[in-house]
């Protein structure tokens, strides 16, 4: 099976929201593929982050592509405007209104579908061909800086086997130390917030996740 290149998405939840044009453009120098924005409602998960006007301003100072992911309930009243705003790939929860793939794709997005670590894969499989991405999340979503899940890893060997060639991106917990198990199971898209922005040398940190990543891309599948 072919496996999508390996691109290392560092998640701004973990950047300075006070000089966030600063911190994207660093990170983009720094070899980020794409630039993983978490948005979330305070109702869905138990936190509040950043909404639409975030997302349209970092549109006009990103270089690369907004991978924005949206822990919010109601995803199809909001697909639009996200697509609008400046979201290149947005990704839904199953959980929420998967329904919402078609609305991302009718407004001229790409469409990611996110699966919770409690929620299994199966009731995916019927979706694949309506999404352009699937987000297995390896921590309980609200929050950057919590341990990486391996439990979860099972899903992304699953959606493998099933023979889905599309992009698998991981998001949770991922370091240079976490990466390459993910990688084995068969992610190829990889969110880092407190990976890449904790990290002393940011270029050096992603350029050592994608080196383990692509040594270790789907060995496992
Ligand atoms: C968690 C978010 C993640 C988070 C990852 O709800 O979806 O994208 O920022 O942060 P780290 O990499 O620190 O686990
Ligand atoms: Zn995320």
């Amino acid at each position: 099976m072919t496996i999508p290149s390996v691109k290392i998405a560092p998640s701004l939840l973990s950047a300075d929201f006070v000089r966030l044009a600063q911190d994207v453009a660093a990170v983009e120098d720094a070899g980020a593929d794409w630039l993983h924005v978490d948005v979330m409602d305070g109702h869905f998960v138990p936190n509040l982050t950043i909404g639409l006007p975030v997302v349209k301003a970092l549109k006009a100072t990103a270089r690369r592509p907004l991978d924005v992911h949206i822990m919010i309930s109601n995803p199809v009243e909001y697909a639009e405007r996200y697509v609008e705003a400046g979201a290149d790939i947005l990704t839904c929860h199953v959980e929420t209104e998967p329904e919402a793939l078609d609305a991302i794709r009718a407004a001229g997005g790409r469409a990611g579908l996110a699966v919770n670590p409690e929620t299994p894969i199966d009731p995916v499989r019927e979706l694949l061909d309506r999404l352009d991405m699937v987000l297995v999340m390896s921590v309980h979503p609200g929050f950057g800086g919590q341990s990486f899940m391996p439990e979860v890893l099972p899903k992304i060997e699953q959606l493998r086997n099933w023979g889905y060639e599309g992009d698998v991106e991981i998001d949770g917990g991922i370091s240079p130390k976490t990466i390459g198990d993910a990688a084995a199971a068969g992610a190829n898209v990889f969110v880092s917030g407190s990976g890449v922005f904790g990290a002393d040398d940011w270029a050096a940190t992603i350029a050592s996740m994608r080196r383990t990543a692509e040594q270790r891309l789907g060995v496992n599948v």
